[in-house]
This record gives C-alpha cells, structure tokens and sequence, in this order.
C-alpha cells in the first residue's frame, strides 16, 4: 500500500474535547488533533481523513461504507467501546483492519471501561497517551496496511 487512506472515527462527546474533563482527557481540542492527524498522513503519504458523530448508527453506517473509499479505520468509539455490538458486528461484518484508541488509561480508570467489545477484532490497542494515541494508532494501522 503506497498512498492509502485512513478513516478516523470519533464516537459520542469527543467533540466535547478541551472543554470536558480536562484533568482527563487535557485541553487539546479535536480539531487540533485532526489537524495532526492530517499531517502526520501527509508525512506518511497517507490520506487521512476524520469524522466524529455523537450516534451510534451513524458511526456504523460509516465502517460499513469505510471499506469502499478506506484501508483501514483508526478509531476512538468513547463509551460505545463498552457497550455497542452493534459497532462489534459492523466491524465484524465488513473486516475493515482498525486499531482502537483510547486518550486516558482505560484501565487506571472505572470498571465498565475495563471491558471492551471491539479490542478482540482490532489489530491493535492504543490507551492512555492523551492526543498521541491517535498518533500511535495512525502510525500503527499504517504499518500494519504496508505489511500486509
Ligand atoms: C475514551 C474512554 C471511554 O471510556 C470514554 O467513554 C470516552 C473516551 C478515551 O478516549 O479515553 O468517551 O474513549
């Protein structure tokens, strides 16, 4: 794979990010890690392109259609990570390659965010890096697409 292209997907609140929780998730907006996420890409001879949306349909709607235009998905799903089969069997159903991502240590946190119900299907996992767990899951599935 030389130039490929990667979807970014944000799941429920992460637009809320650099105003919500900010002693957890920080201050650094989802623009600006969109912005580094494009340029990292671009560093990569990778299109990147990112998307966030607040409804579980929607976030399936987009890995079904993501194998059509897309090599592969990086993905923070935020709480439906621990509570949707329905974002398990999308990427079950269509076999797009993901990797998971997580800004806070998932696991230093609450018990129902230990469990996730996407992990098993991913390629990989990325937790607890603040922004640069995008950074890591981008460089990751990228590696991942050009091995292949
Ligand atoms: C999160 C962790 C989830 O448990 C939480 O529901 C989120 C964000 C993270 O990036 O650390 O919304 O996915």
């Amino acid at each position: 794979m030389q130039h490929g292209r990667v979807l970014v997907l944000n799941g429920p609140n992460l637009n809320l990010l650099g105003q919500r929780e900010p002693d957890v998730y920080g201050e650094t907006t989802l623009a600006q890690i969109d912005a580094s996420l494009i340029a990292l890409g671009r560093e990569l001879q990778i299109e990147v392109e990112c998307r966030q949306s607040n409804h579980e349909g929607e976030l399936v709607d987009a890995i079904q259609a993501a194998p059509e235009r897309f090599d592969g998905i990086v993905i923070n799903a935020g709480a439906y990570t621990h509570t949707s089969v329905a974002l398990r069997d999308a990427f079950g159903g269509v076999g797009i390659p993901f990797v998971e991502v997580h800004i806070s240590n998932v696991y230093a946190r609450e018990e129902f965010r230990h469990h996730s119900l996407l992990s098993s299907l991913a390629a990989g996992v990325v937790v607890g890096f603040g922004p640069t767990s995008y950074m890591l899951g981008l460089r990751g599935i990228v590696d991942r697409l050009r091995s292949r």
